[in-house]
């Protein structure tokens, strides 16, 4: 008993520590460089460096902001589970402290627990929104904690998915579980073929859609590169599961709109995807005659549990569901803006959709945005003042083009 109150105790005096550390943003060339460099152990051994310092300070920093959410959501039970696993995995973590110049079992126990600590976090996502659910359920939600918790799940959901690629990344460079192609380093793919990706996530979206309607949009696809002929396909050093993950979804709302928009008919208008790599930024552009979305509607669209389709019923677990939990798009953008990138959507109502991903083209400039806990993060939480770092397009360009270490509540690193 006493010396489970000592861990906790210590514990809580490490996060105390880790949560007063900025985290420090990577670049996937930095990403690259690393996991291509040197002689394995040495890499390995640098990797636990960094790793037993960066991953508590990461959890650290998001578990601060967790504690600040409202007492009534606290309180429910989907997110004080979650709460126990970033609690568990950071005293695991924080055991490390101990072992600054590691043996080969030091090494192989800080690779294990880190695939534990990824299984243990996997369903977080649906977890935590079960618990927004919860809250809306026993009090109802007003306008002003809804833009808080708007606020925070963004922040949230950003932290969890840099904390996995720093996973991601020692335990396939460094453990059992194999690349998914020998040619990438970890989960990134230096030769990543846009094309392929975006014939990937069509096919499977429209898999789904032929499932629930029978029917499905044909695909045309287009390329251009600045100065450069599209023979051998446009490249980009990026992480495919990730540009999948926002294709698909754009794929899955794209097709679900033309369908829906043309009820009777027996062919449904085509959708156009146009690749395009500039100096700076690679453009996906995917456009729909899905009917479009009316301007009031537009500010909507980013925000977590916003859906026009119906919710998808739980019991129906055997097959995904094509829309209905509002999560695609928040989630989505989270993922472009995670690597510098953007995802923006313009309509014509009455006509169609264009949904832009922009990426960036240098892997240097591609650093990973990552949310830190601190004075001015924390007045969100407390004060019922405007919150609109992330969703603002006004901030979002300023912060984009900063150079300096921190901006506001999140750390850029642009060098
Ligand atoms: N291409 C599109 N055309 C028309 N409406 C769209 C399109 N993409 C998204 N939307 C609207 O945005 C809402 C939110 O999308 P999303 O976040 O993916 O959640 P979901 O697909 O689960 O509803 C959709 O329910 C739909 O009303
Ligand atoms: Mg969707």
């Amino acid at each position: 008993m006493r010396v489970t109150c000592r861990l906790l105790q210590r514990a809580a005096k490490a996060l105390e520590q880790y949560s007063q550390y900025n985290p420090l943003p990577l670049s996937i060339k930095k990403f690259i460089e690393f996991g291509s460099n040197g002689s394995k152990s040495g890499s390995l051994t640098a990797s636990y460096q960094f790793l037993r310092k960066e991953l508590p300070v990461r959890l650290a920093n998001i578990m601060k902001e967790i504690s600040l959410l409202p007492d009534n959501l606290l309180h429910m039970p989907s997110v004080t589970l979650v709460m126990s696993w970033y609690e568990q995995s950071f005293r695991e973590l924080i055991q490390f402290e101990t072992s600054p110049t590691p043996g080969e079992d030091i090494l192989q126990k800080f690779t294990d627990t880190l695939v534990h600590i990824r299984n243990r976090h996997s369903n977080v996502v649906e977890t935590m929104a079960q618990g927004i659910l919860e809250l809306k359920e026993a009090y109802g939600i007003d306008h002003n904690t809804e833009n808080r918790i708007q606020y925070f799940l963004d922040r949230f959901y950003m932290s969890r998915i840099s904390i996995r690629m720093l996973i991601n990344q020692h335990t396939l460079l460094f453990g059992n579980q194999l690349a998914s192609h020998p040619r990438h380093i970890g989960c990134i793919d230096p030769h990543c073929n846009v094309r392929h990706v975006v014939e990937d996530a069509y096919e499977n979206a429209r898999f789904l859609c032929e499932q629930y309607y029978l029917i499905a949009p044909d695909l045309n696809i287009d390329c251009k590169i600045v100065g450069e002929t599209t023979a051998s396909g446009i490249h980009i050093v990026y992480v495919p599961s990730h540009l999948y993950h926002m294709l698909f979804e754009l794929f899955k709302n794209a097709m679900r709109a033309v369908v829906e928009n043309n009820p009777t008919a027996s062919e449904v208008p085509a959708l156009d995807v146009m690749i395009c790599k500039g100096m700076e930024d690679l453009t996906i552009k995917l456009s729909d005659r899905g009917g479009g979305i009316p301007r009031s509607k537009l500010d909507l669209l980013f925000q977590y549990m916003y859906s026009t389709a119906p919710q998808p019923s739980r019991s129906d677990s055997c097959s995904a569901p094509l829309a209905g939990y509002g999560y695609g798009l928040p989630l989505s953008r989270l993922y472009a803006r995670y690597f510098h990138g953007d995802l923006v959507l313009s309509s014509m109502e009455g006509y169609g959709t264009d949904a832009l991903i922009y990426l960036k083209v240098m892997s240097d400039e591609a650093n990973e945005m990552l949310p830190v806990y601190n004075r001015t993060a924390s007045r969100f939480y407390s004060k019922d003042i405007p919150v609109n770092d992330w969703s603002s397009p006004q901030t979002w360009s300023s912060m984009h083009n900063t150079h300096s270490r921190t901006f506001g509540t999140f750390a850029v690193n642009r060098h």
